[in-house]
């Protein structure tokens, strides 16, 4: 009982110091930004202000995205990938435009402040992710309304001033032209990588207000694998099923850590980039991921801060070269499982947007990822650690690691979850056209 109290309070203590860390470098990159939006004519808060909305939309965020995983990742039985920010920077981008109770459940299950802070906190969200060196990231987020819902001009600037984005007019009783429409704006958005969003059955012209988001991302590894080192391995697929896979080795310095609390491991791999990298968590047991899912916020939360307070040490990684890509329509996900019911019912309040009743019909997302030896591509050099001084530095012994079972692997920019992937190879993780 005494031992337990003690690890839940040093667990807390430590998420302190994690999100101050994680705080710092967002800090760092939005100073940047600050110095350069001055020079604009971009209606720009107090540098002070616009940190601290910084820091709360981006804490909002990750609670959001640690629930959402935990739902998806439970309730998607295939291969898997979703972006969790980019779900939720659409939807923010909607609750700008909710009144009434609407708005207040959008505030709740987002973890939104006030309506300025808000829109401050994103506008530098979004700016700081569209400015991520060395790597290719694209967040494309867009609402698509029913032509015959007119649109307010307070709310088409506030789009176009705070989230970069817009929202367009289509006819969706034409649904294969409005599926064109919203694939094409997707494919732009996305170096063509990702495309049918929507089919043109998906929509008719009893629909009003669809919001996309099509996310692409590509970065070289900081340690690249070499491909001569790539040999086909068994992959357990669960505990009678093996199958042979082109799986990648690297003997490399990583950060390592095992959770024995939660049956599993986590390895941090740095991207060129050094403040996004790929996190990926094993079970220790062949069928031990849905268990890991359960109770994922405690297992991602824990990884996350242990792998800040460790340091590499030598790693043999045998990791399964891999490419899958998702569709998910999350209306119903979030309407029955995450507490956002009224902006998809006929209660809806989206006064902002329009004067005519109006309610959310889908929220579309389709998100892609390649693993192999150069990077991802998806739709850090591990920062510098510091030995404390009180302790007397020994080195480690190398451990092998071998990803050969279901796991999970997220894209983490600077602590935020901008993807989940998860991979079980029941089914040969592969691409649809
Ligand atoms: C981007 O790459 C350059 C050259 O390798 C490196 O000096 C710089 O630190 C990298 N930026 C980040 C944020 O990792």
């Amino acid at each position: 009982m005494f031992v337990r109290r003690f690890i839940l309070r040093s667990t807390r203590l430590t998420l302190e110091e994690y999100s101050m860390d994680k705080m710092r470098t967002l800090q760092k990159s939005l100073l940047a930004l600050c110095l350069f939006a001055s020079a604009m004519a971009s209606p720009t808060p107090k540098p002070t202000e616009s940190l601290e909305a910084l820091q709360i939309v981006s804490q909002g965020a990750q609670l959001f995205s640690t629930n959402m995983i935990k739902i998806v990742a439970k309730e998607q039985q295939d291969n898997l990938i979703a972006s969790p920010l980019s779900a939720n920077i659409a939807l923010t981008m909607a609750a700008n435009g909710a009144a009434g109770t609407t708005e207040e459940q959008f505030r709740h299950v987002l973890h939104l402040p006030s309506k300025t802070q808000t829109l401050t906190g994103f506008q530098q969200l979004i700016n700081t992710m569209n400015n991520v060196e060395n790597v290719t990231l694209n967040l494309a987020n867009k609402l698509f309304i029913g032509k015959d819902f007119p649109v307010k001009s307070q709310y088409k600037q506030d789009l176009q001033t705070y989230f970069h984005s817009d929202i367009e007019s289509v006819d969706f009783s034409q649904s294969a032209k409005a599926a064109d429409t919203i694939n094409t704006w997707s494919k732009e958005k996305t170096n063509n990588r990702i495309d049918n969003i929507v089919q043109a059955d998906d929509l008719d012209s009893s629909l009003a207000l669809v919001l996309a988001n099509a996310v692409y991302f590509k970065g070289n590894w900081a340690h690249q694998f070499d491909p001569k080192a790539t040999t086909d391995r068994p992959f357990h697929v669960d505990a009678n099923n093996v199958k042979q896979v082109p799986t990648m080795f690297r003997k490399g310095n990583y950060k390592y850590v095992e959770l024995p609390e939660h049956e599993a491991k986590c390895i941090e791999l740095p991207y060129a980039n050094k403040e996004v990298s790929m996190v990926i968590i094993l079970p220790d047991k062949i069928d031990g991921l849905a268990a890991l899912i359960d109770n994922i916020d405690a297992v991602m939360l824990d990884c996350n801060v242990r792998l800040a307070q460790t340091y590499e040490r030598e790693v043999r990684v045998y990791l399964p070269k891999f490419k899958t890509e998702s569709k998910l329509d999350l209306g119903n996900t979030l309407s029955t499982k995450m507490g956002l019911s009224e902006p998809f019912s006929n209660s809806a309040n989206f006064n902002g947007i329009s004067d005519l009743p109006l309610k959310i019909d889908k929220v579309v997302q389709k998100a892609f990822i390649e693993v192999n030896e150069e990077g991802s591509e998806a739709a850090a050099v591990t920062g510098a650690s510091v030995r404390p001084l009180s302790i007397v530095w020994k080195p480690l012994k190398p451990i092998t690691l071998e990803v050969d079972h279901p796991f999970l692997a997220i894209v983490n920019y600077n602590g935020l979850a901008l993807f989940i992937t998860k991979i079980l190879w029941h089914q040969q993780p592969k691409i649809s056209t």
